[in-house]
C-alpha cells in the first residue's frame, strides 16, 4: 500500500467484479445499438478502459476534458471545457463516463450542455458516488459504489495529479492535504 494512503477502500478484484457486472447490464440496455461512450478525463480513464473491454458491445469512443476542481478538495462551481468531443451526438447514443460524483456541479452542467445538442440518449455512469455530498440534484443511471464522504485516490482518481495509477480505491492520509 503507498504510505500516503490511510486505507484501502476497494480493492482491485472488487472492482473488476463489480466492472463485469456492469458491463453486463450495459449490454443489455445497449442491444442492437452502438452508443458512442465518452470518457472524462482524466479521472475515468481506467474505469472507461476497463469497463469497455468487458463489453460486448459494439461502441465508438469519445474524450473530454472538463475542469470544476482546480487542483484540490474543494469543488468550484464554473465548469470550464478544456477539449470537447471530436464527434457529433446528435440522434447518438451516449454514454457519459465519470470516476465520481461528489457534489455533482461537473455533471449537472455537463449534462445540460451536452443534451443541447439533441442526442437520442444520455446516460451516466458513475465508477463512485458521494450522495452525502450532493448539491445539484444529479443521479447516475449507473453506480459502481456508492462511498462515505471521505477523499479517494487511486485508480484514476488523483490529489494534485497525482496517485493515478494505484490499482485501487484508498482513501488519503489527511495529513497529505491539510498541512
Ligand atoms: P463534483 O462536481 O463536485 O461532483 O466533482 C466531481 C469531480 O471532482 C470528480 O470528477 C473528481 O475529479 C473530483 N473529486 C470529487 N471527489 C473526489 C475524491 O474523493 N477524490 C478525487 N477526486 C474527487
Ligand atoms: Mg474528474
Amino acid at each position: 500500500m503507498h504510505e500516503n494512503v490511510e486505507k484501502i477502500m476497494i480493492t482491485e478484484a472488487q472492482i473488476a467484479k463489480r466492472i463485469e457486472e456492469l458491463a453486463a447490464q450495459l449490454d443489455r440496455l445497449y442491444e442492437g445499438r452502438k452508443p458512442l461512450v465518452v470518457c472524462i478525463l482524466k479521472g475515468s480513464v481506467m474505469f472507461f478502459a476497463d469497463l469497455l473491454r468487458q463489453m460486448k458491445t459494439s461502441v465508438e469512443m469519445d474524450f473530454m476534458v472538463v475542469s470544476s476542481y482546480g487542483n484540490g478538495t474543494v469543488s468550484s462551481r464554473e465548469l470550464t471545457i478544456k477539449k470537447d468531443l471530436t464527434m457529433d451526438i446528435f440522434d447518438r447514443d451516449v454514454l457519459l463516463v465519470e470516476d465520481i460524483i461528489d457534489s455533482g456541479n461537473t455533471l449537472y452542467q455537463l449534462k445540460k450542455l451536452l443534451n443541447a445538442r439533441r442526442p437520442a440518449s444520455l446516460n451516466i455512469i458513475t465508477l463512485l458516488d458521494k450522495p452525502q455530498r450532493r448539491e445539484v440534484p444529479i443521479e447516475p443511471e449507473y453506480t459502481g459504489f456508492v462511498i462515505e464522504d471521505e477523499f479517494v485516490v487511486g485508480y484514476g482518481l488523483d490529489y494534485a495529479e497525482e496517485y493515478r495509477n494505484l490499482p485501487y480505491v484508498g482513501v488519503l492520509k489527511r495529513s497529505v492535504y491539510e498541512k
